[in-house]
């Protein structure tokens, strides 16, 4: 292949992968459901060699696959099956470049681990708020490209409110160098937020400037068992109340979700009672957090609405509660095969978008197993279903989202389109909405190069 050429001229030959050995990894997805196949994986170094990667492909009607850390819950960084796409991997892109304590900054390459940034900003004193069980290997391109969320959503907003400056390639081969490190910017369009979260399917993210955070001195990290979702709800009702200001996480764990990772990593809940619970982080610089939330937590028990918990004492027990949480996901995988959903509804309907989807699912899929979890502070459920192996994933999706459109919720909030839920992005965004997205796709990326068949804004209007 000519372009096979053209890119080792640009790249060096440890620059382009060919051999199926070398390329395997960046093919199949995560949870190994969707699987490609690549004609090359190119590693550029520079925004340059990415823009000269992107012009070649363009020039021979190639489409360029961007790929992150490969973390994706949606499978939006995979190639095709065709074996004629480019995957793109920033991973050789990985320098931390400025970190500025003053005025809370750090500008990093795409290709930057998210924890490695996370270690640069405490070794500042100050943090990149963003947390989730993927974070030692996705990378910073990846989670600026999907809108990454995670657990600390609740106090510190999704990425795309961390993004000050954004260097992303274009897909006719232009660098476009956002690169400031400014909090207040209203000069022009604020174009970066088009490139942020829309999955790598209109420009390549080589560089960002994120937000840094003070690092709070005080952490409580608690465990609560409650009756049901409702009085979940209660509970956030009654904390935002009491210490709102201060919670950082607000997750919300169902009984199976407990019992698998009990069962898969020999995990032990430390309260009893195998319920529900809530897992609740609050954080601050100044003295009295604990009391103060221990407070809070004295009402909660008192009245009931919690039926019992547990406060950590160190940042062992802290860490062993939060295992029980981020390991949900690895144990789901044990399980067998699962249908995921990455819903969010508005707070308030938790509880009953829940109720119904389980008596809808037990209804029509006998043997379904609900691994509900996620952040309940943020109206965002994992509502996952592992299901026997027969069952079509479709009909599980139809069932959980018609109920979730009920509720005039989202199909994704925090892990994207990608190219599972393509078809119901379709069915569940309005017209007026497609319409819009397909006519920015095409005037961003008009020759369809750029991740096709990913959040399907590229098929014509
Ligand atoms: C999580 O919050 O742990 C992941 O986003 C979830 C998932 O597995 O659906
Ligand atoms: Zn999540």
């Amino acid at each position: 292949m000519k372009l096979i050429g053209e890119l080792r001229a640009l790249l060096g030959e440890s620059g382009v992968l060919t051999d199926p050995a070398d390329t395997s990894a960046y093919t199949k997805d995560w949870k190994h459901t969707v699987e490609g196949s690549a004609a090359c994986v190119v590693r550029p170094r520079t925004a340059e060699e990415v823009a000269g990667v992107v012009r070649l492909a363009s020039a021979a009607h190639v489409s360029v696959i961007p790929q992150g850390g490969n973390t994706g819950l949606a499978a939006g960084a995979i190639p095709d099956p065709s074996g004629t796409q480019i995957v793109l991997t920033l991973s050789r892109m990985n320098a931390i470049r400025k970190l500025d304590p003053v005025g809370m900054t750090v500008e990093v390459e795409a290709g930057c681990i998210v924890q490695a940034v996370q270690d640069a900003a405490r070794a500042a004193g100050r943090i990149l708020p963003v947390a989730f069980a993927a974070e030692g290997s996705a990378q910073i391109g990846g989670i600026v490209s999907t809108n990454a969320g995670g657990s600390n959503v609740l106090r510190y907003g999704m990425t795309r409110q961390l993004v000050l400056g954004l260097e992303v390639v274009r897909a006719d081969g232009t660098i476009l160098n956002g690169l400031r490190h400014l909090r207040k910017d209203n000069a022009g369009y604020d174009w970066k937020q088009l490139y942020i979260g829309s999955e790598g399917t209109l420009g390549i993210v080589t560089a960002v400037v994120l937000r840094l955070m003070p690092q709070p001195k005080f952490v409580v990290t608690s465990l609560l068992s409650v009756a049901d979702p409702r009085a979940a709800l209660d509970l956030l009702k009654q904390m935002q109340d009491g210490i709102g200001d201060v919670i950082t996480a607000f997750e919300l764990i169902s009984p199976y979700s407990i019992s698998i990772v009990e069962k898969h990593f020999g995990l032990k809940c430390p309260v009893a009672g195998g319920g529900w619970m809530v897992l609740l982080e609050a954080s601050a610089s100044v003295p009295g957090l604990r009391e103060g939330v221990d407070e809070a937590l004295a009402k909660v028990l008192e009245s009931g609405i919690a039926t019992d918990g547990t406060v950590a004492e160190s940042e062992t027990q802290a860490a062993q509660i939060w295992a029980l949480r981020e390991r949900i996901t690895e144990a789901e995988l044990k399980e067998g095969k699962s249908v995921k959903h990455d819903v969010s509804v508005p707070i308030p309907s938790v509880p009953e978008f829940l109720r119904e989807a389980e008596e809808k699912l037990r209804a029509s899929i006998p043997g379904a197993k609900i691994n509900a979890f996620g952040h309940l502070g943020d109206g965002n459920i994992h509502f996952n279903v592992v299901v026997p192996p027969v069952t079509d994933a479709k009909v599980v999706n139809r069932l959980v989202h018609d109920i979730v459109a009920l509720h005039e919720g989202s199909i994704s909030a925090e892990h994207g389109i990608g190219s599972y839920r393509v078809d119901e992005l379709e069915r569940y965004r309005s017209e007026s909405e497609l319409v819009l997205m397909k006519q920015i796709k095409n005037a961003l990326d008009p020759g369809g190069i750029l991740n096709p068949g990913k959040v399907n804004a590229g098929s014509k209007i």
